[in-house]
């Protein structure tokens, strides 16, 4: 069992919070850099279990590093929506303070970094049939939308960096469903899932006609684990694709209503054409199987199942609040900093102090 400290910039994220959780588990002391945009609740099994820096990625002091031995960053704004809404900030965290953390990781001596980039960076639409075709991470890619390609251009300095001294890793994950205390509903099978138990439909967008590769978030944990553990030589400069099938959405929605039905959920599918946002993208997942034995196990009506009971066991039933749903959290948290600006605090008035 390794003691090792392990640093997870984003560690209080619906992933990091999982991470950290399989982490304990196997022995490895924790410290986690989080600002917090989504409270510490992913945390509240563990919280006294880990070491909580809340601070900013893109303002780090290098006291962070102290005695860790390696990074896992799962930090910056971390889809499509909230890229677009401040590419600004996207890509000084995604890119930028992905590259400034590496590279004082590699000055203190820190060899392993492992970067959580995603498998959007190969989107190619639903228009042209030609485009569709099984990309691995030898693929040609030309991300475009500023979440993807503040992920690619991380992925590139990342690589550049690598030599016998640095040791980055790049996992593209699948889009991710299942349970996680900082939960999203804001991905495709756990909105099918939060649209099932309150409206009793699930939305096809663009009839489902687009693939996606998935993952359960317990097995994207393990992939991380994977790489964290795995013989250097084997991983340094490496890309992987990290997903355990490729599925249409279409086929998902079939999925998730049949899974449903074993926990008591009934649901009818509607096909909705009026959505524009559609990426389509499907990937190989051999490579993290051919290069350190890594298989996914969990299936999307595991996934589902699990996901439905710790729903109703932990009350997660509030499912429009806008905190499970990253673009709309992210505004109303600038709307409420921008009225807070003004009048200084909430309840109180500007010269009262208070801590009740
Ligand atoms: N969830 C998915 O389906 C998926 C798929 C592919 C890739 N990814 C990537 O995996 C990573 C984790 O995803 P997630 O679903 O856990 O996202 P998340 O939004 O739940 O977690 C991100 C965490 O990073 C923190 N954070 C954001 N900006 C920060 C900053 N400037 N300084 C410090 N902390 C900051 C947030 O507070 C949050 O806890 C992200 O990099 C994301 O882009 C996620």
């Amino acid at each position: 069992m390794s003691l090792d400290k392990i640093l997870l910039v984003g560690g209080a994220g619906y992933v990091g919070s999982i991470l950290a959780e399989e982490l304990l588990e196997r022995g490895y002391a924790i410290k986690i850099l989080d600002r917090l945009y989504f409270t510490d609740n992913g945390l509240r099994d563990i919280r006294d279990r880990v070491d909580l820096t809340i601070g900013d990625m893109r303002d780090v002091d290098p006291s962070i590093f102290d005695s860790v031995s390696a990074v896992i960053n799962l930090g910056g704004l971390s889809n499509d929506p909230t890229a677009e809404y401040n590419p600004k900030a996207n890509y000084e965290m995604n890119t930028i303070s992905t590259q400034t953390l590496a590279e004082m990781c590699k000055k203190q001596g820190i060899k392993r970094y492992i970067f959580a980039s995603s498998c959007s960076i190969y989107d190619r639409g639903v228009k042209y049939d030609e485009r569709d075709i099984l990309q691995d991470e030898t693929s040609d890619v030309h991300p475009r939308a500023a979440y993807s390609k503040s992920k690619y251009d991380a992925e590139r300095i990342l690589l550049n960096m690598a030599d016998e001294n640095f040791c980055p890793v790049i996992l593209r994950k699948g889009t991710i469903n299942g349970f996680s205390h900082r939960m999203r509903y804001d991905l495709v099978t756990n909105t099918f899932v939060k649209s099932a138990m309150t409206t009793g439909n699930l939305n096809l967008h663009y009839g489902g006609e687009m693939w996606r590769p998935i993952i359960d978030v317990r097995d994207a944990a393990r992939g991380y684990i994977a790489c964290l553990e795995a013989d250097e030589k084997r991983v340094r400069g490496e890309i992987f694709n990290l997903s355990l099938q490729n599925i249409r959405i279409s086929e998902l929605g079939l999925r998730v209503r049949e899974a449903l039905r074993d926990v008591g959920v009934d649901t009818d599918i509607r096909p909705d054409y009026s959505y524009k946002g559609v990426r389509s993208y499907r990937v190989s997942n051999k490579k993290l199987a051919r290069v350190l034995g890594f298989q996914p196990k969990i299936s999307i009506e595991e996934s589902v199942i699990d996901l439905v009971k710790k729903i109703r066991h932990f009350g997660y039933t509030d499912f429009d609040n806008p905190k499970y749903n990253n673009i709309r959290w992210m505004k109303m948290l600038e709307e409420a900093h921008k009225i807070i600006k003004i009048t200084g605090s909430v309840f109180e008035t500007s010269t009262e102090k208070t801590d009740g």
